[in-house]
């Protein structure tokens, strides 16, 4: 006689690099609040977006098996530069081994999803991390979506810093916000949509907004992956069932926890409880 045990509920796993992913979080909550979630974020190895595929890839694979121990069954990926780089492999290479019941969504699609309701001109630009602007994923996702849309791309290598370092409101991040922004508007004059391609990109909203000429759309994803979400669990009754209902939320760096619970506050607006964890074990 077989004895088959039953499926233990989990949390929904979030996960980027460092802090970028918990402006992803927030609107998740804000959106699906009565569900759990543990968010993991790998600030001792960030930034990813400088990184090769093959590193990013093995790092964002050993963040996903670690959610999966947690207790997770459904991860989101609240990371371009993950989502662009090791999405797709751990999809199609790592789950069928891993537990193929389990899921494992990026940021990307549901990004690209809305664009084109929003041009008009059918010309866009993304803002990325160099790792997200040469993988290409946003021009090729466009494409299969959306084949008469012109996407141009611009990596800003030091906006991710200057998040992370909490120097996105200081007078030194102007120099490299107008930087970036002009340098993609000179490669299109026609664009009239810019998607914010990194999770970390809306802490500098204020500034970007200050250098992008009026009329043009500015696309943050976190409301737009949590509708997503939302739309996904509604069509995905056998993940919803494996997700925990608590409105309660944990919260994991592979960094110091003193320092996560110091520089989250900044994204949250509150003081959170953090525990430390390392992915290398
Ligand atoms: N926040 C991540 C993204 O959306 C990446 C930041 C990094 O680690 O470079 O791309």
């Amino acid at each position: 006689m077989s004895l088959t045990l039953p499926i233990q509920p989990g949390p929904i796993g979030v996960f980027d690099s460092g802090y970028g992913g918990l402006t992803i979080l927030s609107e998740i909550r804000n959106a699906l609040p009565m569900y759990d979630y543990v968010y993991l974020g790998d600030n001792a190895r960030t930034p990813y977006g400088t990184r090769s595929f093959d590193i990013v890839y093995e790092f964002t694979l050993q963040a996903v098996r670690r959610l999966f121990e947690l207790g997770c069954h459904l991860v989101i990926l609240a990371c371009n530069t993950a989502s662009a780089k090791a999405l797709r492999s751990i999809q199609m290479r790592d789950l069928p081994q891993l537990d193929p019941s389990r899921r494992v969504l990026g940021v990307i699609r549901p990004t690209v999803e809305c664009i084109g309701d929003l041009t008009h001109s059918r010309h866009i630009g993304v803002l990325g991390t160099s790792g997200t602007i040469k993988s290409g994923s946003y021009v090729l996702e466009v494409r299969k979506l959306f084949p008469d849309i012109q996407v141009t791309g611009q990596a800003c290598p030091m906006w991710v810093p200057l998040v992370e370092y909490n120097e996105a409101h200081g007078s030194g991040a102007d120099y490299f916000v107008q930087k970036y922004v002009y340098a993609l508007l000179e490669q299109d004059r026609l664009i009239d949509t810019v998607i914010l391609g990194c999770t970390h990109y809306p802490l500098l909203l204020p500034k970007i907004k200050e250098y992008m000429p009026a009329g043009i759309t500015i696309v943050s994803q976190g409301e737009l992956v949590a509708q997503s979400l939302k739309d996904y669990l509604r069509r995905h009754p056998e993940i919803d069932s494996r997700c925990t209902r608590g409105g309660h939320c944990t919260y994991y760096t592979t960094e110091s926890e003193e320092k996560f619970a110091e520089s989250a506050s900044t994204f949250l607006n509150k003081r959170i409880e953090v525990h430390h964890l390392d992915l290398n074990e």
